[in-house]
């Protein structure tokens, strides 16, 4: 099959540069090699079996997912070691459970006694009759889980005496070090959120439960993470790609932002504005954590900024007099998305590229599964 020039892919197009996306699996596995601690990155953010496979070759113990539509995804793409980071409710979905836990190792996820022994009735009833649950901690997202310390150990500890539920680690999120102001609050904070885990697993295991795992997950707080002693495992997901809002937190520079959306200016109605066509549909709406109201980061055109999304339109602004912005309807420009996840969501395929030309195409296969 030929292989087209990115330049004669049609646009809107999220372009995946390879080599980029290699080099950020390389180092977050060569981070957890080094600290010792296992890589078990959240698929959320890629979607795809093709990856994920990537990532498990290049030595993560196994992936994440957050729903069982993305599970099912990557079991049937014969993905075995899935930790599925979210409670299962309804029999609808505990039927599904329950298939699911005959085809593969999955670990799951619980912050309520309701959900675990909702949980607990898929497992008993699937041919393994057992399976390990990790408890969702809040470290200070104020998102899931009851606070670390005694609140989670009583939780814990109530779990674990339901029939067909080991619970075997503690997790968390710690997607609040994204307001810091500065790196040095940054790593604090991400030190802190991976200490009261393993404080709170410490507490569980004096009195007398195993704790095996202690998962904290975050791409901007992974490297203070896995350095924090008693933390067994990470679970970035961003990481994969990056994005403008990793890139904002310190933690990734423009050249380590290897998806971009490919988009064409269409319209050039004003000397101080441009129009593209991608819009909401395709970088979702995601604010910027900086604040400043934009979409991402055009890359190459320093001062141009991306102000407004309409569903089709790419609204950019610019200083008329500035003598770098030249755009001209039809030029191409590459644009980093605020957050990369959602951008994929709304996507059928990705376009991977070498050195100009695109090699693959890799389908979105876990996209819109959100049941
Ligand atoms: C439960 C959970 N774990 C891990 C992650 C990965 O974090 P990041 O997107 O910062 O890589 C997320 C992201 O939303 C998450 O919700």
């Amino acid at each position: 099959m030929p292989r087209p020039l990115l330049e004669e892919l049609d646009t809107p197009a999220l372009v995946v540069d390879l080599a980029v996306m290699e080099r950020n699996i390389e180092r977050m596995a060569g981070l957890a090699r080094q600290t010792g601690v296992g890589l078990r990155p959240h698929a959320k953010t890629h979607k795809s079996p093709w990856i994920a496979h990537q990532q498990l070759r290049a030595g993560a113990i196994g992936i994440t997912v957050a729903k069982l539509g993305e599970a099912e995804a990557m079991v049937e793409a014969g993905i075995r070691d899935i930790l599925l980071a979210y409670p299962i409710l309804g029999e609808q979905k505990l039927s599904r459970l329950e298939r699911l836990l005959n085809e593969a190792d999955i670990i799951l996820s619980v912050d309520s006694l309701e959900a675990a022994e909702a949980m607990a009735q898929a497992v008993r009833r699937s041919g393994r009759g057992r399976a390990r649950v990790f408890i969702d901690v809040d470290t200070g997202l104020r998102r899931m889980g009851l606070g670390p310390g005694m609140p989670t150990v009583e939780l814990a500890e109530r779990i674990a005496r339901i029939q067909g539920l080991e619970v075997a680690g503690l997790m968390s999120h710690a997607g609040h070090v994204a307001a810091a102001r500065t790196p040095e609050e940054l790593a604090a904070t991400a030190r802190r959120a991976a200490e009261a885990l393993v404080e709170t697993a410490e507490i569980l295991r004096r009195r007398g439960l195993p704790i095996a795992h202690v998962s904290p997950g975050s791409t901007p707080a992974a490297c203070f993470e896995a350095q924090v002693s008693g933390v067994t495992e990470i679970r970035p997901g961003t990481y994969v790609f990056n994005d403008r809002n990793t890139m904002d937190r310190w933690a990734a520079g423009e050249a380590d932002c290897a998806l971009t959306v490919l988009a064409t200016v269409v319209s050039r109605p004003a000397p101080d504005r441009a129009v593209i066509d991608a819009g909401s549909k395709v970088f979702s709406s995601d604010p910027s954590v900086r604040g400043d109201g934009t979409f991402g980061h055009v890359v190459g055109w320093p001062g141009v900024r991306l102000q407004r999304l309409s569903e089709e339109h790419g609204v950019l602004v610019f200083d008329p007099d500035h003598n770098g912005v030249q755009l001209r309807v039809g030029d191409r420009l590459h644009i980093i998305p605020n957050h990369v996840c959602p951008a994929v969501n709304l996507s059928d395929v990705l376009y991977g590229y070498r050195d100009g030309r695109v090699v693959r195409e890799i389908p979105v296969m876990a996209r819109g599964k959100y049941r």
